[in-house]
């Protein structure tokens, strides 16, 4: 199959118009370790199902896979829990509040309102648990989507995170309480922030939203990957609550479901012709990479991308 120019140079173009924003973000210092990272850093990936790979920028530079895991966990939470015990200690409703707000288990609802902000995935990665190595599994599983086998924790993060992890641990502790969570609360966060600091690639990511595009197979080998009822409820759910108290905006402007993680990463997924994924670690005040949401922004816009894209898909 030959190489699709208009997306080649979308992309470039993409980039450029990023690189203009970055200044407006900030490199996230709540975890000490993430503030580190290199504000400058932009890199994206899109992998069509045709199988070619577009790459740009830093595209090789790791970073923290931070909230992207939440698809992860509810996936495997769904895989091993199922649907009836999952969304018996979760809602399905965007919040409007910081992904890293604890005030509605108090005052709205005990349950978490969604599998995308931090409690909602504390209690997923509670379902994940009765497997002898969640852990262990949950690697398998990410490496698998994201066809790489070299893909580990970065331990400085992990570390940093269960330093700083307070806020966490504090929803963890009240949905202990409420009897949410059916493992210990110390335990069900450690699980919760090592799949926050897997270290990935835009490639990984783009490989995995391509999965996610393609319904649950490989359209490079055929294999069934993912059990399509699980990723309908993923892509409905990055729709309304991935990109947490902006993902009203997001749908509006650029239209892809789409997940974001306060490593710099964001994945999005376009119906049956790609996987992409873009990274920068600038972040805006909601949390979200300033120049990932930018190359996807382009990108939707001038390769017709969005969901309610009046003129159909341009590639
Ligand atoms: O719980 C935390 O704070 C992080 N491990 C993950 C948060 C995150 O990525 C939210 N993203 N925008």
């Amino acid at each position: 199959m030959a190489r699709n120019e208009l997306i080649e140079k979308t992309l470039v173009d993409a980039m450029d118009y990023a690189r203009t924003f970055l200044h407006t973000g900030k490199v996230a210092t709540y975890i000490p370790e993430l503030a580190k990272g290199y504000p400058d850093k932009l890199g994206a990936c899109v992998i069509t199902t045709d199988g070619e790979i577009y790459s740009a920028g830093d595209w090789h530079q790791e970073f923290t896979i931070q909230s992207i895991s939440k698809t992860l966990t509810l996936i495997m939470a769904l895989q091993t829990a199922g649907y009836d015990r999952v969304f018996s200690k979760v809602g399905v409703e965007p919040t409007g509040d910081a992904f890293n707000s604890l005030v509605r288990l108090e005052t709205k609802n005990t349950h978490p309102l969604n599998p995308m902000i931090n409690a909602g995935a504390i209690a997923t990665a509670d379902c994940c648990m009765d497997s002898k190595d969640p852990s262990g599994d949950f690697l398998t599983l990410t490496r698998k989507l994201c066809r790489r086998d070299t893909i580990h924790l970065d331990e400085a993060v992990f570390q940093s995170e269960k330093k700083a992890g307070m806020r966490n641990r504090s929803m963890a502790y009240l949905m202990q309480g409420d009897n949410i969570l059916e493992h210990d609360a110390e335990d069900v966060v450690d699980l919760y922030f090592w799949m926050c600091s897997l270290s990935v690639n835009v490639e990984d990511l783009a490989n995995y939203a391509l999965i996610l595009a393609n319904n649950g197979v490989d359209p490079r080998t055929g294999e069934t990957l993912l059990e399509d009822w699980i990723v309908r409820i993923v892509k409905t759910l990055m729709v309304t609550c991935g990109m947490y108290d902006a993902s009203g905006e997001f749908a509006m402007k650029v239209g892809i479901p789409a997940k974001s993680g306060v490593g710099g990463g964001i994945m999005g997924t376009v119906e049956r012709k790609m996987g992409l994924a873009a990274f920068n670690p600038a972040l805006d005040p909601k949390g979200n990479s300033v120049g990932a949401y930018r190359v996807l922004e382009y990108l939707s816009h001038y390769l017709g991308l969005h969901y309610f894209s009046g003129s159909g898909y341009t590639v």
